[in-house]
């Protein structure tokens, strides 16, 4: 089984200074290490991350991903074991709502998603399973992924 967290963050720098191609990078090499998939989205100043491995490895990653001064106010959204990888290609996929490409009913979709995220309090994994495999979706539709 594969364990998998989704946290929600707001990012504490402007896009310009955050230096995500650099997070991106060493996440990646680092991930890779750790046996570690996901994916990052990025939307408005705020992150949506979902880590996939072991539990022990996931955990021990957010902890130092919660410390990180690039981002505040880090929200646990879900915790919980699935069959099977939702970003099994990726050490980190990347998906910046401000791309190029990405019409109006997909923003308007991925903000009705993330508000479900953000509602998110009956336990189930089900809205969080939609909310990913709907990036994964347009990602793919964007030829991002
Ligand atoms: C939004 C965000 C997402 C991150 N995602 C990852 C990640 O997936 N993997 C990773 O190794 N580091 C990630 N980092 C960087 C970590 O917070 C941290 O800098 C890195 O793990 C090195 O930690 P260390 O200095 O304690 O070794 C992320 C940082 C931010 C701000």
């Amino acid at each position: 089984m594969i364990y998998k967290l989704t946290y929600e963050s707001d990012a504490c720098v402007p896009f310009e200074k955050l230096g995500v191609d650099a997070i991106l990078a060493s996440a990646r090499d680092h991930n890779k290490i750790l046996n570690i998939t996901g994916c990052l989205v990025y939307h408005n100043g705020a992150f949506v991350q979902i880590l996939e491995g072991e539990k022990e490895e996931v955990h021990k990653l957010f902890k130092s991903i919660e410390k990180d001064p690039r981002h505040a106010n880090v929200r646990l959204v879900s915790e919980e074991y699935d069959k099977k990888r939702s970003f099994s290609n990726w050490n980190m996929a990347y998906f910046d709502t401000s791309l190029e490409g990405l019409s109006k009913s997909d923003i308007e979709n991925f903000e009705r998603n993330l508000l479900m995220l953000a509602e998110f309090s009956d336990r189930l994994s089900t809205t969080v399973n939609m909310f990913w495999l709907n990036v994964r979706k347009v990602m793919l539709n964007l030829k991002l992924a």
